[in-house]
């Protein structure tokens, strides 16, 4: 008889007990489907690198493709561009081009104005966005303010002469 007794303390530690492995499945629920919502989509993967054939981009001609949800652009400079770059490091933000690029005839920078994020257009030599006048050389470098940073350089690899991929270092 004296087995069947329980005292408050225990029914109040069985009650402790129990709470905890109820609550602790309780978040572990919720935290299932929130840590799978954190993983990419298979949409999203697919995005994660972009193949870009360059073959039918002529000299002096810009290509903007997608990546990863951001405008890319690729941008085939003649050796005129490349010349003028190549004469200054830049101006806000000083960097040689030849820390810019893989190959001196292909320029990759992400179309994404370092002030607020407009897509900058491209115009004349260079790039200029119209949203509050910053404007860029051929090597994406920012040579106006207000953008403080020259347009970023993606991570990019050269799988064949006509040939690169975004996203792969
Ligand atoms: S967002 Fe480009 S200048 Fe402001």
């Amino acid at each position: 008889m004296g087995n069947e007794m329980v005292s408050d303390g225990d029914r109040r530690d069985f009650l402790i007990k129990l709470t905890s492995v109820v609550g602790g499945a309780g978040v572990a629920a919720t935290c299932v489907p929130f840590v799978a919502s954190m993983n990419p989509s298979s949409d999203v993967l697919a995005k994660a690198e972009t193949e870009v054939d360059l073959a039918d981009i002529t000299p002096g001609a810009m290509r903007t493709v997608a990546w990863q949800g951001k405008p890319v652009f690729i941008l085939r400079r003649t050796p005129e561009q490349i010349q003028s770059v190549s004469a200054s490091n830049g101006v806000l933000d000083p960097q040689p081009d030849n820390a810019r690029v893989q190959n001196p005839e292909w320029l990759v920078v992400i179309g994404v104005c370092t002030h607020m994020g407009c897509v900058p257009n491209k115009e004349g030599p260079g790039w200029t966005c119209h949203c509050h006048g910053s404007q860029y050389d051929d090597s994406g470098r920012v040579v106006h303010g207000p953008a403080p940073k020259n347009l970023e350089v993606p991570p990019y690899k050269f799988l064949a002469d006509n040939k690169l991929v975004i996203g792969r270092a």
